[in-house]
């Protein structure tokens, strides 16, 4: 970063904070791209009214810096171990900038949409990918609580090849994030694969024990890593997409340590207590293979509407139901053509008889709770996330293309798109399509039938 600034300005860099979180920076002040949506009552979408909300970037993707300068207190990949030996000292030395929205990250919005593009070369960085989340007001998440409602949005998916994923999704966040400054800085994330590549968890530094990935010039794992229930409503590019409910036990956020984590992250994958792999329903997955993509049923060259209704009532949720809205048409979800699987919504039965077909050895979503936990998780209220990414771990190969990639494709489970295994090396990725970006857009949420026309 710039160090030709002079010292005069840095010394007017810091707000006074609580010692338990990060001092604020303020080279760039931090506003929130407005982003507005609709919440629906009535039915069919004919009484819905305009919510006026603002999104904020996760504050991983932020400057963090020594607070009497410019120095980086967290470059590239890895942590500055004088500013950041440990997190108290952390906390002390550094601070966290506000975000450029669309020069440094690529987000912006307009009235009711938010694009994220994939690739941005900005002044001192090139930013690869975001994760945003939407507010209720400059320093509180909107909590959504979803069971008996239904979510609908609009997405163009045109721009989103093999390896990329655009995605949609709520998680069992804390409303004010963690610490000071909060949601206003985009703290407090968790999900399912008890995320350790965070540079913050549950408010303090993840600097300890951090190891620098060996294929991301960005991204690491750290010690610490937060986990939480996690409903997946879209996990999708122009070839494949997946809805996908991830159980946690506890369900709310928690901070796991190294190997015990689980996930992603860890090299035991089902070590932890939540389900990294979910119960997933993927059109291709499970036989219709001529139902999403680019000239498809659903054709993902064009903008779409995806309807996602949570039937339950009380804090009971029974089933996940899917329809597609393009070109004014409804379009139902699919029934399976897979032997042994029937019907086109997600149920626990559903879960546990996907689980039967695909023969996997292992089921964490049953064990860590299924419906039921998935059901207070929702209960706890869910922030809204909306990302762009590509995959260093797995190349998104489980979303788009045969995976695990040494086993038969014609086995019931293994193919999930029309991807090469080759495909969705992030360097590939980030060199070949930097121009990829998801636009997410209309928003509506309200109860069952009150945000678009179902057919009878
Ligand atoms: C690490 O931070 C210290 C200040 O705490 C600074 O003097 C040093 O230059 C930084 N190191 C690097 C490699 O940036
Ligand atoms: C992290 O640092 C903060 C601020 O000094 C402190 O309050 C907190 O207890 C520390 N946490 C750990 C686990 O050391």
């Amino acid at each position: 970063m710039v160090s030709s600034f002079a010292l005069k300005a840095v010394t007017a860099l810091l707000a006074a904070t609580p010692a338990t979180a990060f001092l604020v920076g303020d080279l760039q002040t931090e506003t929130h791209p407005k982003m507005s949506w609709q919440r629906c009552t009535g039915k069919g979408g004919s009484s819905c009214s305009n919510v006026n909300g603002e999104v904020v970037i996760d504050s991983n993707w932020r400057w963090l810096h020594v607070k009497s300068g410019y120095t980086n207190c967290y470059d590239g990949n890895e942590w500055n171990t004088t500013a950041c030996p440990d997190n108290a000292s952390c906390s002390k030395n550094c601070a966290m900038e506000g975000a450029d929205y669309s020069g440094t990250y690529g987000v912006t919005t307009s009235s009711n949409a938010l694009t994220l593009k994939f690739i941005t070369k900005g002044q001192y960085s090139t930013n690869i990918g975001s994760r945003l989340y939407l507010m209720k007001d400059s320093s509180s998440y909107e909590m959504f609580k979803l069971i008996g409602n239904e979510f609908t949005f609009d997405v163009d998916m045109s721009k989103l090849p093999c390896g990329l994923n655009g995605a949609l999704y709520f998680v069992s966040m804390p409303e004010k994030g963690h610490g000071a400054p909060g949601a206003k800085y985009g703290s407090g994330y968790c999900d399912a694969q008890c995320a350790r590549d965070l540079k913050f968890v549950g408010g303090e530094a993840n600097a300890e024990g951090w190891e620098p990935s060996s294929n991301d010039a960005n991204a690491g794992v750290g010690k610490k890593g937060a986990c939480c229930a996690e409903m997946d409503v879209w996990e999708a590019n122009s070839v494949s997409t997946a809805l996908t409910p991830h159980s946690c036990s506890p369900e709310g956020y928690s901070v796991c340590t190294d190997t015990s984590c689980g996930g992603t992250y860890s090299l035991d994958r089902y070590a932890g207590s939540c389900d990294a792999n979910g119960c997933d329903f993927n059109p291709f997955r499970v036989g219709v293979k001529d139902f999403y993509g680019k000239g498809k049923t659903v054709d993902t060259s064009q903008k779409m509407t995806v309807v996602t209704q949570f039937i339950g009532s009380g804090s009971q949720l029974t089933e996940i139901k899917r329809f597609y809205v393009q070109g004014g048409k409804v379009i139902v979800n699919p029934e399976p053509t897979i032997p042994g699987m029937t019907g086109n919504s997600l149920t626990q039965e559903w879960c546990d008889t996907e689980q039967q077909v695909f023969q996997e050895e292992v089921y964490p979503f049953n064990q860590w709770g299924g419906f039921s936990s998935m059901s207070k998780g929702m209960d706890l209220g869910m922030v809204l996330v909306m990302s762009l990414w590509d995959d260093h771990y797995a190349n998104m190969l489980w979303l788009d293309s045969n995976y695990p990639t040494d086993q038969d494709p014609e086995k019931p489970g293994i193919a999930r798109g029309d991807c090469p295994t080759s495909s969705g090396v992030p360097a590939d990725v980030e060199s070949q399509s930097p121009d990829a970006q998801v636009i997410f857009s209309n928003i509506k949420f309200g109860p069952v039938g009150s945000t678009f026309q179902q057919p009878a």
